[in-house]
């Protein structure tokens, strides 16, 4: 474990880019791999999580090659997967799992999944349950839980499936087993979760189409077995891991700080709404598209935040930036309070109990529900002077670390790894803006 301690910056600047989206990086390899042709990436994240799912993708027999920062993905057609020889390792990932296990659901074959213990903790039925009414079948561990097997159908059923809980990765992984189906495969979803999978396949060819229904509700209908050729995909900088060195230059004085190339799809830029409405200085300049997905340069500037009640419904749209909005009120004067954000027990750690628990430890007022976090900002410097435990979770210690960077005293974060996972360069990245972080070996 490399322990990492930050320290106290004074003003961050410059002019930056961060490293590819990992929603739409995961995509691009699995898509790629279906197509028929050649499939041209640049701007991929190189973090674990990616490589995991390239690595999976090559174990099924796609292709897959790397020059440089420009990766090509040959794809094997709807339904050309074959099967692995060997275990199917998807580390911290799991939108790599549950992708991974709709795109094998149509399949005729078998391949066990597995992961590192965090992946092996989360629910995996939520994407199991649609899967076997489309003909799939797994054995899992007790609970659901990966190591998992499952054995597709090369004559799977469209799916028919009304979520419960507003989750790309569950609509994803219907959507990519209905590719291989006979008829339309529909998706109805409480409310609009990131889109990144209806547009890269209509982008690549698919018939897919989006209608608002009641309530902010949406169904989503692929027309099955379409013919969906390679494409060149520019990834951009990934909104999530912006997020970190956005609240970084917010709460470090006399910061000024450019970030270009950042998707900002309305679907995840919540975080950008959420910050501007406790005052956070965040201009969103030359907005631009790239395959499919709406992108603009952001320009931040330090601000005296305060707290703001954030509501429920904006909470698919922002789902892993809540680490780091807390991070935000932490350093905000007033009260903020977060609704609705129960689906963060089942993240890559327990972000509710590790922002309520650690924040405390840190000298900040915290209160949790099964689904709030109220967050007692004062608007002077928290305490710090802790280790905080990162539980295997990348957002959880890039989150701590930035706070460091406005306390009193160094916060520790007692293993860095995982930062790996979403945000190669992080450290460099943040010290070359000035930022004080340090590795230290235990
Ligand atoms: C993701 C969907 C979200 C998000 C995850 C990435 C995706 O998960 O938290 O980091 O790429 O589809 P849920 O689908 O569980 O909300």
């Amino acid at each position: 474990m490399t322990s990492i301690r930050s320290t106290s910056a004074t003003a961050i600047s410059g002019d930056i880019t961060v490293p590819g989206d990992k929603s739409i990086s995961h995509r691009a390899l699995m898509i790629g791999a279906l197509a028929v042709g050649e499939t041209t990436i640049t701007g991929l994240l190189e973090g674990e999580d990616v490589l995991a799912t390239a690595r999976a993708m090559q174990q099924l027999g796609a292709e897959i090659e790397q020059q440089d920062n420009v990766w090509q993905v040959y794809g094997r057609g709807i339904g050309g997967l074959i099967e692995p020889s060997a275990v199917l390792d998807l580390g911290n990932s799991g939108t790599a799992a549950r992708l991974l296990m709709g795109v094998l659901a149509s399949h005729e074959l078998s391949a066990t999944l597995t992961g590192d213990p965090s992946l092996s903790s989360r629910p995996m039925e939520r994407v199991m349950g649609p899967l076997r009414n489309i003909g799939a079948e797994f054995v899992a561990r007790s609970g659901g839980k990966l190591p998992i097997t499952i054995t597709g159908t090369g004559m799977a059923l469209p799916g028919d499936e009304t979520l419960k809980v507003a989750s790309a990765q569950v609509k994803s992984a219907i959507l990519l087993a209905g590719l291989n189906a006979q008829g339309n495969t529909i998706v109805v979803e409480p409310q609009p979760s990131r889109d990144h999978t209806e547009k890269m396949l209509s982008f690549f060819g698919a018939d897919i189409s989006v209608e608002e229904i009641a309530d902010g509700a949406r169904r989503i209908t692929l027309i099955g077995q379409p013919e969906i050729t390679g494409q060149d995909i520019a990834v951009p900088g990934d909104i999530s891991s912006a997020a970190f060195p956005i609240v970084a230059a917010l709460i470090t004085p006399g910061s000024d700080l450019t970030i270009e190339n950042v998707g900002i799809n309305p679907l995840r830029a919540g975080v950008l709404a959420s910050l501007q409405e406790m005052g956070a200085e965040i201009e969103i300049l030359n907005e631009r598209d790239t395959a499919g997905e709406p992108i603009a340069d952001l320009h931040v500037r330090a601000s005296e935040l305060t707290g703001a009640t954030i509501p429920a419904d904006r909470a698919p749209s922002m789902i892993d930036e809540y680490p780091i909005l807390a991070v935000a009120a932490a350093c905000a004067k007033g009260t903020s309070v977060f609704e609705g954000i129960g689906e963060l027990q089942v993240k890559e750690s327990d972000r509710l109990a590790a922002m309520a628990s650690g924040l405390k430890e840190c000298g900040v007022e915290t209160e949790a529900t099964q689904d709030t976090l109220t967050v007692h900002g004062t608007g002077a410097a928290p305490q710090g002077g802790v280790t905080i435990a990162s539980r295997l979770d990348h957002r959880i210690a890039m989150s701590y670390l930035v706070l460091g960077m406005a306390s009193q005293k160094t916060i520790t974060v007692d293993d860095g790894g995982p930062i790996e996972t979403s945000f190669p360069g992080f450290l460099d990245l943040m010290n070359g803006l000035g930022a004080d972080m340090e590795e230290a070996k235990q």
